[in-house]
């Protein structure tokens, strides 16, 4: 099986963009088509991913892109109500509009709500099918970044999910959150749950996470490294840099390539 569908959630700043791009690289050096989709309203994954400003200009976010979701959907972003296509045609969106760099490829959807019953926008039916189409592919990786909650899955992404990471630092604040995603994910009927420990210095750091953990297994540990800052100012990927981390993110698409094969 040679897919893997991934959403990385978790509370602001704890690490998931960051984890992110390493599990990219990681999976793409194991051989593995990647995709790598940026669902945060002010997208940073491919500055994390280190690719070159050049190739991140020629990106632009779905969601912005007025005369496609017309064309798609025969209505104006933006417009309530009134007629739209529900699903429209999006599968050949991703190898349109996506850049790549070593190995990876990225998307950005842009800024809007994707689920819930709440939003029904010509745009959100673009960027849900979408979704669903990417995850139910069977011949890559997908990486979901997502910036907040599991709100902006849908049951049906939320079914095609092998793994939800949410990222956790030693921290309770970090934890907390954690537990709210995780009651979030049980209305979705989302189970297949893990904690991933970012930003750990020590054993007692581990401990605090294995000890506040709102009963989710942890699947493994990101080490807080200054190579990261340094990566994001010299415009690179933190993979690249610090050995560490790439090792860590190596143990980790292993373990989620387990997951996979249970799920
Ligand atoms: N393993 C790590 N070691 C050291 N610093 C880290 C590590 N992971 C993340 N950071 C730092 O934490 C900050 C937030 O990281 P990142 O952008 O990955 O988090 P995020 O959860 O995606 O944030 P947001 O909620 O804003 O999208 C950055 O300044 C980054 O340099
Ligand atoms: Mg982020």
């Amino acid at each position: 099986m040679d897919s893997v569908k991934i959403a990385v959630t978790g509370k602001g700043g704890v690490g998931k963009t960051t984890l992110t791009a390493l599990l990219a690289r990681a999976f793409s050096e194991g051989g593995r088509r990647v995709l790598a989709i940026d669902a945060d309203p002010s997208p940073c994954l491919g500055q994390a991913l280190g690719f070159p400003a050049e190739v991140l200009a020629r990106l632009e976010p779905i969601a912005r892109m007025e005369a496609l979701i017309y064309e798609r959907t025969g209505a104006q972003p933006g417009s309530i109500g009134g007629y739209f296509k529900l699903n429209p045609r999006v599968d050949d969106l991703p190898d349109q509009f996506s850049v790549e760099h070593q190995g990876v490829r990225l998307l950005e959807l842009g800024a809007v709500e994707m689920g819930g019953a709440g939003c029904i926008c010509p745009e959100s039916a673009v960027l849900r099918s979408l979704v669903t189409h990417l995850l139910l592919r069977r011949d890559e990786v997908v990486l979901l970044d997502l910036y907040a909650g599991v709100e902006h899955l849908g049951r049906a992404t939320a079914d095609a999910v092998d793994a939800m990471l949410i990222v956790v630092e030693p921290t309770r604040r970090s934890l907390a959150t954690a537990e709210q995603i995780k009651k979030l994910a049980g209305d979705l009927r989302l189970t297949r749950l893990f904690l991933v420990g970012g930003k750990v210095q020590n054993e007692e750091d581990r401990r605090l996470i294995q000890a506040g953990s709102p009963g989710l297994p942890v699947l493994g540990y990101l080490p807080f490294d200054e190579a990261v800052r340094r990566a994001d100012l010299e415009g690179k990927a933190a993979y690249d840099l610090a050995p560490d981390l790439a090792a860590a993110a190596q143990a980790l698409a292993a373990a989620l390539e387990q997951v996979r094969v249970l799920h």
